[in-house]
């Protein structure tokens, strides 16, 4: 069994911003198939901003201490930052994570990537319908 530090066990035993948002603007859905770990994050976005986040886990300790930790950074950011959270980032924030659980956090990281790009694709089709609707 991987040895997690107290950062990470405090984010396992505690998690922020659990749950999902209901008509979320973004949603991003990943999972690892090695190990059979799924995560989901949802996303709202106002005025370019990240102004609530939001996550599903069904995965290991670490997997929900990731999502918890990307969660914490994504509030708040621009569309553009919150690009830039990166697994070795969020692997930074938790204070490190064992070897064989560095691929939980590229979970987390895809997740909100994922969310974001849902959330900008919607933008443009929803331009794009706008422009096409008068025939
Ligand atoms: Fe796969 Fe942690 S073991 S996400």
């Amino acid at each position: 069994m991987p040895v997690y530090n107290e950062k990470v066990m405090e984010h396992f035993m505690s998690p922020r911003n659990v749950g999902e948002i209901e008509n979320a603007d973004g949603v991003g859905e990943v999972g690892n198939p090695v190990c059979g770990d799924m995560m989901t994050f949802y996303i709202k976005v106002n005025d370019n901003h990240i102004s609530d986040v939001k996550y599903k886990t069904f995965g290991c300790g670490a997997a929900i201490a990731v999502s918890s930790m990307v969660s914490e950074m994504a509030m708040g950011k621009t569309l553009e930052e919150a690009k830039k959270i990166t697994p070795a980032l969020v692997a930074k924030e938790l204070k490190g994570l064992p070897k064989n659980k560095y691929h939980c956090s590229n979970l987390g990281a895809q997740a909100l990537n994922k969310a974001i790009d849902n959330y900008l694709k919607k933008q443009g089709k929803a331009a794009k319908s706008q422009k096409g609707g008068k025939k």
